[in-house]
């Protein structure tokens, strides 16, 4: 029997909505195997900017360091998006994974066979299930690399080209072998094949991530390791998205990718992620979904992403892989009766849900 904090960030949108549900999801599941979880709402994103002035409040990073675990919504919306890139919602998301040290962003993407009809991709591409887990790194690359504007100096022809933006994709082997590493170990308690996408063919930081994967091979021995550019990847993703199981990519390729591997399951909205740091630091766990503002407030969001992503977090943040089980059979078990969120219905015999319905759904569901 355990006692968990979690830091609760709804954000904006219908981060809120999805959280609410998620948390009753984890009460339930305390109640039947006797946890007891404490939540600790916070601010992030455009809630914290309207509030506070900033995206990522102090008081709200050391509260999430302070925490067991991190549970996220979502952040942003219309109404922050013009304002200058470091006083954006998006910052708050950024600032975490960074105080907190998330390296690595676990993103399965898996086809529920029962919403196998929901995938745009043709059935005998389907058919045989798809299961990819991409190992995005999540605190490097050109997302955190040097940026700014300069003069772009003259042309060869002798003609101003005026400003000039830049932004720097650089990695440590540091920096790779800890996400190199960490894909191996997880491709072992899969299918034991990983495949690296990358850039090697243009991209120096790409040949080092080649370089270090080769040195650490050796200790990897029972993996079956591939190699592959991320332009070929996009496209072998829906080509042959079933022979995929584990990806490890640098921090812009991966978000790249995971959207595409979230649309070819069905519906992003289906679809949770986990972000680790060293061990023993809170793992941070949210839908790969963003805030969906057109939708917010109007109980028709899926929260499965959201419920999933707690499932995560018992797993890998807790070790309750029972309780994790149980929360991704429930799910299951609502999706075989036939209910759906209006994003992933495609039959007629299809019992549409609300965010709340679904929800409740998945809590009698729990076993
Ligand atoms: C994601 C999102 C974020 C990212 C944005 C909102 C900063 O797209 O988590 O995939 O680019 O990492
Ligand atoms: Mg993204």
């Amino acid at each position: 029997m355990g006692n968990y904090r979690i830091a609760v960030i709804p954000g904006d949108g219908i981060g809120p909505e999805v959280v609410n549900g998620t948390c009753e999801v984890l009460l339930e599941i305390g109640r039947k195997f006797g946890h007891t979880f404490r939540f600790d709402e916070l601010l992030a994103g455009g809630s914290a900017i309207d509030a506070t002035g900033d995206p990522l409040p102090a008081a709200t990073l050391a509260a999430c360091k302070r925490a067991d675990a991190v549970l996220l919504g979502a952040v942003g919306g219309p109404k922050w998006d013009t304002l200058p890139g470091k006083s954006r919602p998006e910052k708050a998301l950024l600032g975490l994974r960074e105080g907190l040290g998330l390296y690595a962003n676990l993103r399965p993407a898996v086809l529920f066979p029962q919403l196998a009809g929901a995938s745009p991709l043709k059935e005998d591409l389907v058919s045989s299930g798809i299961d990819v887990l991409i190992v995005r790194e999540l605190t490097g690359g050109i997302y955190f690399g040097d940026r700014g504007r300069r003069d772009g100096g003259l042309t060869q022809d002798g003609i101003a080209k005026g400003e000039e933006a830049y932004d720097t994709e650089a990695y440590s082997v540091l920096e790779i072998e800890r996400i190199v590493r960490l894909g191996l170990s997880l491709s072992r308690g899969r299918d034991r094949r990983a495949v690296i996408v990358d850039k090697a063919n243009i991209l120096e930081s790409s040949r080092l991530w080649r370089e270090v994967t080769e040195r650490l091979h050796p200790e990897y021995e029972d993996v079956q390791v591939e190699y592959m550019y991320v332009d070929n990847a996009s496209m072998q993703l829906v080509r042959r998205p079933s022979e995929f199981d584990v990806i490890i990519t640098s921090n812009m390729f991966g978000d790249i990718l995971s959207d595409e591997a979230g649309m070819i399951t069905g519906s992003i909205g289906m679809l949770p992620s986990a972000s680790l740091g060293a061990p023993g630091q809170p793992g941070m766990y949210e839908p790969v979904h963003g805030s969906a503002p057109d939708i917010a407030g109007k109980n028709l969001a899926n929260p499965l992403a959201t419920i999933l992503s707690a499932a995560m977090m018992l797993r890998w943040s807790f070790s309750l892989e029972n309780e994790a089980k149980a929360i991704e059979n429930a799910v299951s078990r609502v999706l075989s009766e036939g209910y759906r969120t209006k994003d992933i219905a495609y039959e007629e015999e299809n019992v549409i849900l609300g965010t709340k319905e679904m929800t409740e759904k998945v809590i009698l569901s729990i076993v």
